[in-house]
């Protein structure tokens, strides 16, 4: 099992099949996926794929999401960390996006915000990136709190799934001014 990182309360380490069980109990969650398209799963052989999926972008991409493990109890807090976005969006694409999804019971406690500060420096110190990016549906406040709390800046409205997105983005120059 490879541990990427930890910050003050939480294990990021890379999604493993273990996971199984803390995946689908987040994703068949319909309040999990209301800025999600709406379309939440309902067999867990969709979590399944989405593993594997997720396992073979390490080999491929060489970076897929993390898995937040809490350290107080090892309980599965969701995903968090960098995608290369396979979509283009904004006239973007292949480049690292920021994203983070928790198990609902362990919304609230500032853990999205811890990953997603911990994720910004791994991005800009381990993998030497110049340019972060993200979406939030422009009605997912807690997701565009989260953001920029860590420090990104919100810019215009751009189309993602269908929907109305804010794009975000954070530069390596303005993060160390952070
Ligand atoms: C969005 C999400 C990741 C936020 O995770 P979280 O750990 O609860 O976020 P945090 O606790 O770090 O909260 C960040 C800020 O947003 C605020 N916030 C949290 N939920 C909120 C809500 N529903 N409405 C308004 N503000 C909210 C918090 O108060 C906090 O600000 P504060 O520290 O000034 O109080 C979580 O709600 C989630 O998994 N949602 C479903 C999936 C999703 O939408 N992912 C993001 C896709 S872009």
């Amino acid at each position: 099992m490879k541990i990427i990182m930890e910050t003050e309360r939480l294990i990021i380490r890379e999604i493993l099949p273990e996971d199984l069980e803390g995946f689908f109990e987040m994703d068949s969650n319909p309040k999990v996926h209301i800025y999600l398209g709406n379309n939440p799963l309902t067999n867990i052989e969709q979590s399944q794929k989405m593993i594997e999926k997720v396992r073979q972008r390490y080999v491929d991409d060489g970076i897929s999401r993390w898995t937040m493990i809490e350290k107080a109890t090892g309980d599965f807090i969701g995903w968090t960390g960098f995608t290369k976005m396979e979509e283009t969006i904004n006239n973007r694409t292949g480049y690292h996006d920021l994203g983070y999804r928790l198990v609902e019971k362990h919304w609230g406690k500032g853990y999205a915000t811890e990953s997603a500060i911990a994720s910004l420096d791994y991005g800009f110190t381990k993998l030497n990136l110049e340019n972060i990016y993200a979406v939030a549906a422009i009605g997912n406040t807690a997701s565009i709190n989260v953001l920029e709390k860590s420090g990104l800046k919100k810019g215009e409205i751009v189309e993602a799934w269908g929907h109305d997105h804010y794009w975000f983005q954070l530069s390596k120059k303005d993060w160390m001014k952070l």
